[in-house]
């Protein structure tokens, strides 16, 4: 190539990339939004993200720009809120202002806004004040939630003894105990453990868990418009999805044959009639698309984070079999063996509800909270925070908050008890989040996670041959969703 053309081509390039670089920093030092890392044209601030460790980065970024900064995803700005106060400023002081959904690059297409979770405005209240309603109701008259979840421990405790004590990794039967609290308040049913089938599907839920979590979601998260169009493990998200709603689509078909609207049996059921008795309002929400997201994400929300919980707990009391003794112990005064847990015990149980508090807290199965929106142009600590803003306020910060958790990276029942060992409160403690979207199945959640946890405890100790360290109790994949390492213990009968 002859060189002026070669040069003139350098110097062409050259003065395009000057242009995009100032109209860029002309754009980016408008605005009065927090401080944060000087994003770059096109990648934003990915270079301050280190490999598979966003939770980490966002962490590390707090320690020099403060408990608010903005980062940029490609060229969207995105307000990180991290430690409990500035949280609690945002999601308490100024609920409605901070109460949209942010953006979830990885399922955003496939749910295009409708379902509870990830929807806004009017369509949120509507779906949001029936699902509490109905997840309140569920059991009136007939069977209540707690002893829906009590049998199901009954039926978990002697699929784990027909293991006999051998080695055993509890996901499945975990994730199999858990989801079927959901399926009966939902679809009005429990599945077999046995039934494969159905194994099959949940395992679905981990994969869509375990790929929205990994470098390729984080990267996902991060730069959307990219990742978008480049193939990649993250793409097979919205198959795994599509076979969850054929499920939930086959489940509606069935209610819909056999609905009697004076004796709701379920959820689908209580939807369908409120569809039904909408159906000459052109505003309402209850529409067969909103029943259907609604349902996937109910059902995910529901199964992976409680189930998670749980398999991070039992690798945690594994480790600390003095730990374990001793919840023991207040199991055996408390409740004895002639009969199954049951709520009214959690009060009289304080060790048991600070371990449980502090497994939750360690565990920290949401870091990143799911995305918050700006809902209109806001003013906050000085800055302008325009409508539409994705804003994380991360939880991650606030249950490691240094100023309310004394060893807040040690696993310490003794965060939630007070010197004469009654039950401290702690405010940081939001697993749940806090504000108006704060989880609508925290109720339920908690429940399961007493009575389940107890019900194992009562019936078996815990061991394991693996040698486990404090990194190997940490969570693990820190991006949407925190894993506990793969393990394998024996339920020894007690
Ligand atoms: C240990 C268990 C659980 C944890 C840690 C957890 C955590 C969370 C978090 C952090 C959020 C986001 C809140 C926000 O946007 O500020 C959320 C939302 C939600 N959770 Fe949970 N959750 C759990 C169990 C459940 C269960 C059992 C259900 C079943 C009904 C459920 C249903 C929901 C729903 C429907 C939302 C969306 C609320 C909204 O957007 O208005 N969650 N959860």
């Amino acid at each position: 190539m002859d060189i002026t053309v070669l040069a003139t081509l350098i110097l062409a390039l050259l003065v395009s990339c000057m242009f995009i670089y100032s109209t860029w920093d002309k754009m980016y030092r408008q605005r009065n939004l927090p401080p944060g890392p000087m994003p770059l044209p096109i990648i934003g601030s990915i270079l301050h993200i280190k490999h598979g460790e966003l939770v980490k980065s966002l962490n590390q970024l707090r320690e020099k720009y403060g408990s608010i900064y903005t980062l940029y995803f490609g060229s969207r700005p995105v307000v990180i809120l991290a430690g409990y106060q500035m949280v609690k400023d945002a999601l308490i002081d100024q609920a409605d202002e901070f109460s949209n959904r942010g953006r979830l690059p990885t399922v955003d297409g496939f749910f295009q806004a409708h379902g509870i979770i990830l929807s806004n405005g009017e369509r949120w209240k509507q779906l949001r004040r029936f699902t509490l309603m109905t997840l309140r109701n569920f059991g009136m008259g007939k069977r209540s939630i707690e002893e829906r979840i009590q049998e199901e421990a009954q039926f978990l405790i002697k699929e784990l003894k027909s293991h006999k004590q051998s080695p055993l990794n509890p996901t499945n039967i975990l994730v199999q105990a858990v989801s079927n609290v959901i399926c009966s308040v939902v679809f009005g049913n429990r599945f077999d453990y046995k039934n494969l089938q159905f194994l099959r599907l949940l395992n679905l839920f981990n994969d869509i868990f375990q790929r929205m979590s990994s470098t390729w979601g984080q990267v996902h998260d991060l730069l959307p418009e990219i990742m978008d169009r480049i193939p990649g493990p993250h793409k097979k998200i919205n198959k795994l999805l599509d076979k969850l709603l054929e499920f939930v689509s086959e489940r509606v078909k069935m209610n819909q044959e056999t609905l009697d609207a004076a004796n709701p049996r379920d959820f689908i059921d209580c939807f369908l009639i409120k569809m039904n008795q909408e159906k000459k309002n052109p505003n309402s929400e209850f529409t067969e698309r909103n029943l259907l997201m609604s349902l996937i994400q109910i059902f995910f929300a529901g199964t992976e984070t409680v189930s998670g919980t749980l398999r991070h707990g039992l690798l945690i009391l594994v480790k600390h079999p003095e730990i374990q003794e001793k919840l023991h112990e207040e199991i055996d005064r408390v409740i004895g063996d002639n009969r199954c847990p049951s709520i009214e015990d959690r009060s009289k149980m304080v060790y048991t509800d600070a371990v449980i508090h502090e497994i939750q807290r360690f565990s920290d199965v949401l870091p990143l909270n799911v995305p918050h929106a700006a809902a209109k142009d806001i003013k906050f600590h000085g800055y302008t925070i325009p409508k539409g803003t994705d804003v994380y306020p991360l939880l991650y910060c606030a249950l490691r908050d240094p100023e309310y958790f004394e060893t807040p990276n040690k696993f310490n029942p003794n965060h939630f008890l007070d010197q004469k060992g009654s039950f401290k409160k702690e405010d940081a403690f939001i697993p749940f989040s806090t504000g108006k979207r704060i989880c609508a199945g925290e109720g339920l959640a908690k429940m399961e996670l007493f009575l389940f946890l107890t019900t194992i405890l009562q019936n078996f100790k815990l061991t394991t041959k693996m040698h486990l360290t404090d990194s190997d109790i940490s969570p693990k994949m820190t991006g949407f969703g925190n894993v506990p390492i793969p393990y394998e213990i024996s339920f020894m009968s007690r």
